[in-house]
């Protein structure tokens, strides 16, 4: 079954989030009272070429998207054994299954016979597969990846049954998240090393918990990377969010937390500035929330809309080439679906925010890509030190490839 932690019970996760929830305000109050935002030292020029390039693009596919662990679904997407989920975001159709054992395993989802594709669904695909038989000719396999039926297996008398079970890729289940490096010969995953710091953050989040209620794909045309940078800074609230979250927040003002290659950024709403000069005792119980991003491209949103009506929304950001990209949105009930209704609030949670990225965010993206295609050779987009969260998801990224921000490629 799906990982939790026995040490840790959910009501002492609530405990963990309201004393982490004060710590965020006591952040977000002294930036409000003192007028600033957290910053990177100085502003980061980005040759156009780091969003533009097909050799760079091939890089990050070979080194970020193929070598490095991706998040390929949560814990509550395959919740019981024989279910199935698809991954195929990153090239090669991955399948993700949970065995009667309950560990969650990654294979090609390739037949071992003549490679036909065995469940010939698209992510965001996933439902119970407790056999997986091939459409082709009905070679058979367990979702531990053993070839367990054979049609006229005589014809195959001298291939041992068992030589041809399923191509396993290494996967890893951690906090409600499933990782899978999509390279058969890479290295098993160590998902606490990969997470360091930011494990105990994600903790408090019981992704383990979390059931899916609705998903989809997003795109832009442009760059995955241009697309990403529009999680990561407030700047952009008042003017492209006017109706939403320009209304209801600051912006221009940011608290900034990474940890090794991810990090949290929190945003703060107006209420906040009611706080400065209010002695603490009189503050509010506020929920924990913030914007979660796990390297390379990974966002997890979780924040209470309405006090006490918790949403996880993930977003998973896919190159498509160099100049396009698609997101796997996905929003989950943090603690399960407790009833109708609040099945209908996390859809219309999916839908609001679906709305606002795909034509305010995406939009400005796809419109900027466009201009940066026939902009002058030497021109950079600027990285203002107010937006420090997309300095270290592009040096980050920059690193993985062992590319500098600045080549032109
Ligand atoms: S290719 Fe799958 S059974 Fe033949
Ligand atoms: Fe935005």
């Amino acid at each position: 079954m799906a990982e939790s932690d026995p040490k840790i019970a959910a009501q002492d996760w609530f405990t963990v989030r309201k004393r982490n929830a004060r710590a965020g305000l006591r952040k977000l109050v002294a930036i409000i009272a003192e007028n600033r935002t957290d910053r990177a030292e100085a502003p980061l020029p980005l040759h156009k070429s780091v969003y533009m390039s097909d050799a760079r693009n091939a890089a990050e596919m070979e080194h970020v998207f193929r070598n490095e662990p991706i998040v390929a679904g949560l814990s509550g997407d395959i919740p019981k054994a024989g279910d199935t989920l698809v991954f195929d975001s990153v090239g090669p159709s991955i399948l993700v299954t949970r065995g009667k054992d309950g560990v969650a395993r990654a294979f090609l989802n390739m037949c071992t016979h003549r490679g036909a594709k065995l469940v010939e669904e698209k992510e965001p695909w996933s439902g119970p597969r407790p056999r997986l038989v091939c459409p082709f000719h009905a070679w058979t396999f367990d979702p531990a990846g053993q070839l367990v039926g054979q049609p006229g297996k005589e014809g195959f008398a001298n291939c041992e049954i068992g030589a041809r079970n399923l191509i396993e890729l290494p996967c890893a289940e951690h906090l409600g998240l499933i990782f899978v490096r999509a390279n058969p010969d890479g290295a098993p995953i160590d998902a606490a090393a990969h997470l360091g710091d930011f494990g105990p953050v994600l903790a408090q989040l019981e992704l383990h918990r979390a059931e899916p209620v609705k998903k989809g794909i997003l795109t832009a045309d442009a760059n995955w990377k241009f697309a990403l940078d529009t999680y990561g800074e407030g700047y952009h609230f008042k003017m492209l969010h006017a109706s939403t979250i320009g209304v209801t927040h600051y912006s221009d003002r940011n608290v900034y937390e990474p940890m090794g290659r991810h990090h949290r950024v929190s945003f703060p709403d107006l209420s906040i500035g009611e706080l400065v000069g209010k002695d603490e005792s009189e503050w509010p119980e506020t929920d924990y929330g913030g914007v979660h991003f796990l390297f390379p491209n990974t966002v997890i949103f979780f924040g209470a809309v309405t006090p006490g009506v918790y949403f996880t929304q993930v977003f998973r950001l896919f190159p498509n080439g160099a100049g396009r990209m698609f997101c796997q949105f996905a929003v989950y009930a943090p603690f399960g679906v407790e009833s109708e209704e609040h099945r209908a609030m996390c859809e219309m949670a999916y839908d609001a925010t679906a709305t606002v990225v795909q034509t305010e965010d995406y939009r400005v993206a796809s419109n900027g890509y466009a201009n940066l295609v026939t902009a002058p050779d030497d021109f950079h987009v600027v990285l203002g030190a107010n937006e420090p969260a997309l300095h270290g998801v592009h040096r980050s990224i920059a690193a993985a490839c062992k590319m500098p921000l600045d080549q032109i490629a």
